[in-house]
């Protein structure tokens, strides 16, 4: 037998007991009389107290380096000096035998809470990285949250059906990857970027609540909260409307918050697109905290100040208790929006300092009296700082949203153990591509627009508003989705709005609109960004930590050395061969 405890569970109560351990050897401690061996495993570390007086094992024991795989049978016994800051720290065994199951060489880096390997290495080496307990840790509450997540979708009703993942492509704003058919030359599944268009067949065919925690691959720019493959929770419901959705998965929000975390979450408040750019220059706000913008237009321009003259929007926050920042900060705060992934010109401020005077960068066009109305617009006290950006309206509302959670950031207002949800409700329908001159389905092409600018479409499509919902928490979108077209007609004029001849959407989207002839019911749906979810309930922003086998930012696999190239035979029979030119 290998074991008949694991190394997190003896205690106390069990002094006296024969037990048999096996684990990897965290550490090895030979203290002359006697030799300590810590032993790991993933519940937890127990410590073998070897005597020096025998022989044989007290050999073994030094012959025992760091992640030797090791069996030990012995007695539970209390300790001498106990360890308080773990749970089996009351006793230790004393061996009987000591059994080297397996050797290891050294490892790239300490296999600790705190260790010492750089994140290149560990993703290296990930299956060493996984032995870590806040590894661990994160990748149970990622098994915990997925549990949850079926326990409440099961007592709703949903299903759980899976879904293809070599298919045509799906449109949800990235590129595809692809896999060649060897059996159908020159042509290529796509992988998935969402199971969107099969939810929607099973809602034509009558499976009226849908659910599936699902692997989607997107070909886009990487980022902490981006993986190339990731997992959603996507559900899909017929006979409903926004509301019944909304309802529905606030509830699973707030199921899962009580059981994973034990807090209760009150109702979320709700706000739309147009609102959130305007209050914070973000489709995703993060609540936590106010600093709601303030426009100036019509009490800054005209004042002869040619940057606010000539600008579509004035608009500032009020950094609270920031007046005493000094001319080196405030210089440094300036080059940060001036850096090119913020774009902006400039940054204007005013302290109200603590003695009751005002004082702004642009005294000069503006007396005291004048800057009173600035404080007065912004609610402002004395020892606190007002920041103001000047410009076209979008990149202007969008720097001031980044500004504006950099001075949350600096001013801690940003507590990864507060939890501010937020459905962003309204979302245009359509985006103009500057470049193309084309319109974008914002969400994607299968969206419904509200009943109420159906008309528009025809006359000013670029004010449709969308029946589409994002959930964000944090400032971070955890989930999206829409009441879906149900309308061959519709989703036809969708497809012409959006650049596509009838050919083109009958051969990408034929199967969608035949469907459709066929008594498809109103539906609609959401999809949780999985890993998204599991890190900011894990307390971080970075996804890559939740999931066992991430790429890097290049989108590599740095442990299996993926991608890589395939060699001439099999691209040959893949038709993916460059045949060298033909030279007749
Ligand atoms: P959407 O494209 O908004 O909607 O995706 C849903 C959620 O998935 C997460 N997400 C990602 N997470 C990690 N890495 C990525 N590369 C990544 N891309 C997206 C986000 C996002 O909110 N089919 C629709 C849903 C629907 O309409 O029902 C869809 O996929 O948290």
């Amino acid at each position: 037998m290998h074991r008949t405890n694991t190394c997190g569970e003896l205690r106390l109560a069990d002094q006296g007991k024969k037990v048999t351990l096996s684990g990897w050897v965290q550490k090895v401690r030979d203290l002359g009389h006697m030799v300590f061996v810590d032993l790991r495993d993933r519940y937890g570390i127990t410590q073998i107290n070897v005597p020096s007086d025998n022989a044989k094992l007290y050999e073994t024991a030094n012959k025992l380096g760091r992640e030797f795989v090791v069996k030990v049978t012995g007695t539970v016994k209390e300790r001498e000096s106990k360890n308080k800051n773990i749970p089996t720290g009351d006793i230790e065994i004393d061996p009987e035998s000591i059994t080297i199951l397996n050797q290891a060489k050294l490892p790239p880096f300490k296999i600790e809470d705190d260790t010492d390997g750089g994140e290149e290495l560990r993703m290296q080496y990930r299956f060493l990285d996984l032995r870590r307990g806040p590894v661990q840790r994160n990748l149970a509450l990622r098994h915990r949250i997925s549990m949850e997540t079926r326990k409440y979708l099961d007592s709703q009703g949903f299903l759980d059906i899976e879904t293809p993942y070599m298919i045509k492509s799906t449109p949800e704003g990235a590129r595809d990857f692809v896999v060649p058919s060897r059996m159908n030359p020159g042509q290529f599944y796509a992988l998935p970027q969402s199971p969107q268009t099969f939810k929607q067949l099973l809602m034509v065919a009558g499976y009226d609540r849908y659910y599936q925690i699902v692997r989607c691959f997107r070909d886009e720019d990487l980022r902490a909260d981006r993986q190339p493959e990731f997992t959603q929770i996507d559900c899909e419901m017929a006979f409903v409307e926004m509301e019944d959705v909304l309802n529905t998965f606030e509830g699973l929000t707030k199921y899962l918050f009580k059981s994973v975390k034990g807090l209760d979450m009150a109702d979320f408040p709700r706000i739309t697109y147009a609102e959130a750019m305007k209050k914070y220059g973000s489709d995703k706000p993060d609540i936590r905290f106010g600093m709601e913008f303030v426009e100036m237009n019509s009490f800054a321009q005209n004042k002869g100040f040619v940057v606010f003259d000539n600008a579509e929007l004035v608009v500032g926050i009020n950094a609270k208790g920031c007046s005493e920042y000094t001319r080196k900060e405030l210089d440094a705060l300036t080059d940060w929006v001036k850096r090119p992934q913020i774009g902006m010109q400039g940054l204007i401020y005013l302290k109200y300092n603590l003695d009751g005077s005002l004082k702004s960068s642009v005294d000069k066009f503006f007396d005291q009296e004048a800057l009173q109305g600035w404080a007065l617009a912004f609610n402002a006290q004395p020892g606190d700082l007002i920041l103001v950006l000047a410009g076209n309206v979008e990149k202007t509302r969008k720097a001031l949203g980044e500004l504006r959670l950099e001075m949350g950031n600096r001013l801690g207002l940003r507590k990864p153990d507060h939890y501010q949800p937020l459905w962003v409700l309204d979302f245009p329908l359509l985006e103009l591509d500057e470049e193309s001159g084309r319109w974008h389905a914002m969400h994607h092409p299968f969206t419904s627009p509200l009943p109420e600018d159906l008309e528009l479409i025809n006359t000013d499509p670029g004010k449709v508003r969308a029946n589409a919902y994002d959930l964000t928490l944090n400032g971070v979108e955890v989930g999206g989705g829409s009441i879906r077209i149900h309308d061959r007609k519709l989703q036809a004029r969708m497809f012409e709005l959006l650049g596509f001849t009838p050919e083109q959407a009958e051969a990408q989207f034929g199967f969608l609109l035949g469907a459709f002839e066929y008594g498809a019911p109103p539906h609609g749906g959401i999809a949780f960004g999985f890993d998204r979810l599991c890190a900011l309930l894990g307390g971080t922003e970075i996804i890559r930590d939740f999931i066992a086998f991430p790429k890097n930012n290049s989108g590599r696999d740095v442990m299996i050395d993926a991608p890589a190239p395939l060699d001439l035979a099999q691209l040959d029979e893949l038709f993916l061969a460059v045949k060298p030119l033909d030279k007749g």
